[in-house]
């Protein structure tokens, strides 16, 4: 049991939802957090919205999925985020998140973030073709120099049909669980 739990207070977890194959399976990664006794709420990009089943997360996570800025004056949400996770992270977020670019609540939050000291995962899901790029390769670095935590998938084959069996979800939860604030 964490010490967030001895507290009585579950750890909240962001899952950021970007537009990548895998994001249908993002259910999948919510039980994980679940199982391990932790609060998630999902941040989908507007683009990761259409890759969603919005009813069964909402299901799922018991809070509205989000991906616009609320209106001044309207109630948050979403409670804090203690960790963040962007899974699937696309090449389009990554490179964005990279260059400080805040065009979407998604990108609002994750840029925020570092700032605001908050443990972040993200688990890119790109094929070999958009890795080659060079800006993706800058991007990486940056994120890690800012202390961004990434996944081990290693890109699919381009028109390949993708590698979403290999996609470990469950490594998200792996990585940030040591990294968990915790509460005194
Ligand atoms: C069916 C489909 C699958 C896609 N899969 C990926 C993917 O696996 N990785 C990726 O980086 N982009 C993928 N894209 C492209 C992104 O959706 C596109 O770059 C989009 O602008 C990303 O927006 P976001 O980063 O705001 O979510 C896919 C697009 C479509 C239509």
């Amino acid at each position: 049991m964490t010490e967030s739990n001895v507290q009585g207070k579950k750890p909240f977890l962001y899952v950021v939802v970007c537009a990548a194959g895998v994001a249908g399976d993002v259910g999948k990664l919510i039980t994980h957090a679940q199982e391990r006794n932790w609060d998630v709420g999902v941040i989908a990009t507007p683009q990761g919205l259409g890759f969603l089943d919005a009813e069964a997360i909402e299901s799922q996570t018991g809070y509205p999925i989000r991906y616009a800025w609320r209106t001044p004056g309207e109630t948050r949400p979403l409670p804090p985020a203690d960790v963040i996770a962007v899974a699937p992270a696309t090449f389009n977020t990554i490179n964005k998140w990279a260059a400080g670019i805040s065009d979407t609540l998604a990108l609002g939050i994750l840029c925020e973030a570092y700032g605001m000291g908050i443990p972040t995962v993200a688990l890119p899901y790109v094929n070999a073709a958009q890795a080659a790029h060079p800006a993706y390769q800058r991007s990486l670095e940056q994120l890690r120099e800012m202390g961004v935590l990434v996944g081990s998938y290693e890109p699919h084959r381009p028109k390949a049909g993708g590698g979403a069996d290999r996609f470990r979800w469950a490594e998200a939860i792996d990585i940030l669980e040591p990294r968990l604030p915790q509460r005194t």
